[in-house]
């Protein structure tokens, strides 16, 4: 990625779940079911009284139980009073508002007993209030983990002004993410990603067309050869929401909508662009007829995705054009794209991404910064080297260092020292071990070399040096070592 000029970003874990609700949309599998989140407040007394409250159901002919919740709900409100003036608690006209109509419920629900004023139905409706009043309270802001890096780095963009930095911000990130799916191979609640980013004023095809090449880079440099690369537009403000009318209304048709699952029952009226995306074997042969997207582009995104595709022929980047890949984030518009691999099973999706051009300014940035990036998921990435290489790689280490006796052992921490100072992978024993024992543990850490100092080469001032491909012994003076493993890593 540094080839490419992209420097690194590192966002917070976690963000404001405002962020990911309005940027990823609340429609969306990760935002309405994936996300962790979390009030973010330190009021574990008001929490326990709250929730008492919301569990507890009383009795409306019990002076006693009536007593109780009355109770509770003072003290809720009595905590919720110190917790605000002590800045804890957010004061917020929603707060002030569940407050007051806490202490106008207590008073009215008091009287029940006294006065008998109350019948079941009565208190019941009061009770009911109790609790929307109490659910309604905000003891802290809403915290999310983040489930991907996209809104965090626009987030970031936006609040330190990085559209005053010359030329367009080309940015780069590792890191965990956050999902609440249901674990399998390839699929975790905790995964991570590598992703990039461009953000500026330009949304010339040359930049999406940069940024693909640079992941099948990326792709090869690892070997991994075996992948599909699945390109499409998905439009702009212009054009998509006229073809969306005219999905729903061909979903809505009896003779299709019958036939859909009742997951894409339920898209058909909140994002029948998903439907296009579904994996039920039953619902495909509908969804190979419906119309597609790239036949009803405006004129501006269909030039946009011709020159696209002639950007990628120019830098031999082989594509297979999907009508179908709509990606399930909303903030795309335009170029998406996704990497999958047939070596990584049921979850082959390596790596998504896609143009963002209304991103910024949706989030409060500047007008006209357009945007565009991709996430490789890191642990199917990890799989598919694996898998192509049909290797495990483990750290090998260049040099194991057997020491035996005392008077070798400062001799072996100092050229230790040496060595890793010539960027050689050392592994120097913490304790003495016995040759054989030492030559075995070398075997084990896949040492190139052992260097082996004892008696007799202190005494000579030559150093033994043993290859374990072939098990050949050369004698070396200790001012050549240097020299020794330099010729031969080179
Ligand atoms: P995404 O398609 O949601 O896109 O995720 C990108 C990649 O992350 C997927 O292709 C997959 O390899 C990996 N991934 C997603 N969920 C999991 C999981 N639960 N376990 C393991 N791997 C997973 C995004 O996240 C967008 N932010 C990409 C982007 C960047 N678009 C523009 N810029």
């Amino acid at each position: 990625m540094e080839s490419y000029n992209f420097g690194e970003i590192r966002t917070p874990i976690f963000e404001e779940t405002e962020l990911f609700a309005r940027s990823i949309g609340g429609e969306t599998d990760v935002v309405s079911k994936e996300m962790y989140t979390f009030a973010d407040h330190s009021l574990s007394h008001l929490e326990w009284t709250r929730n008492t409250i919301l569990v507890r159901r009383s009795a409306h002919d019990d002076p006693i139980d009536v007593k109780i919740l009355i109770q509770l709900v003072d003290s809720l409100v009595s905590q919720a009073e110190a917790a605000t003036s002590e800045g804890e608690m957010p004061k917020t006209p929603d707060n002030a508002r569940a407050l007051d109509r806490l202490r106008a419920l207590s008073e009215a629900t008091l009287l029940v007993p006294q006065t008998a004023a109350m019948g079941k139905e009565e208190f019941e409706l009061c009770a009911n209030q109790i609790r929307a009043a109490v659910g309604a309270l905000k003891f802290g802001d809403l915290i999310t983990l983040r489930p991907e890096a996209t809104a965090s780095v626009v987030r970031a963009y936006i609040e330190h002004g990085m559209q005053m930095r010359p030329g367009d911000q080309k940015l780069y990130y590792i890191g965990p993410m956050f999902r609440r799916e249901r674990p399998q191979k390839g699929r975790y609640r905790q995964f991570y990603q590598i992703g990039a980013e461009v953000l500026g004023t330009s949304d010339a095809p040359a930049i999406d067309a940069e940024l693909i090449e640079m992941l099948t880079v990326l792709l090869e440099h690892c070997q991994i050869e075996k992948y599909t690369l699945l390109i499409n537009s998905i439009g702009c403000a212009n054009c998509r929401p006229k073809y969306v009318e005219l999905l729903r209304a061909e979903l809505r048709k009896p003779e299709i909508y019958e036939r859909l699952g009742a997951d894409s029952k339920r898209r058909v009226e909140t994002n029948p662009l998903r439907v296009m995306d579904s994996k039920l074997p039953e619902e495909q042969e509908i969804i190979e007829k419906l119309p597609k997207i790239s036949e009803h582009l405006c004129d501006d995104c269909k030039t946009h995705y011709e020159k696209l595709k002639k950007e990628l022929d120019l830098r031999k980047v082989p594509f297979t054009e999907s009508p179908r890949l709509v990606r399930g984030l909303d903030y795309y518009m335009r170029t998406t794209f996704e990497i999958t691999s047939p070596i990584l099973g049921a979850q082959n999706a390596l790596c998504g991404g896609g143009r963002y051009d209304g991103l910024v300014e949706l989030l409060g940035g500047p007008k006209g910064i357009k945007g565009i990036g991709f996430a490789l998921g890191e642990d199917r990435f990890i799989d598919a080297i694996q898998e192509a290489k049909k290797v495990h790689p483990t750290r090998t280490a260049d040099v194991f260092i057997a020491w035996m006796g005392e008077s070798a052992y400062p001799v072996a921490v100092r050229l230790a020292r040496v060595l890793r100072g010539e960027k050689h992978i050392v592994e120097l024993p913490p304790v003495e071990m016995k040759f054989r024992k030492a030559l075995e543990r070398a075997d084990k850490a896949g040492a190139r070399c052992v260097l082996i100092i004892g008696d007799d080469e202190i005494a000579s001032k030559q150093l033994t040096v043993k290859r374990l491909a072939d098990g050949q012994q050369e004698k070396i003076a200790e001012d050549q070592l240097v020299n020794y493993f330099a010729s031969k890593s080179n």
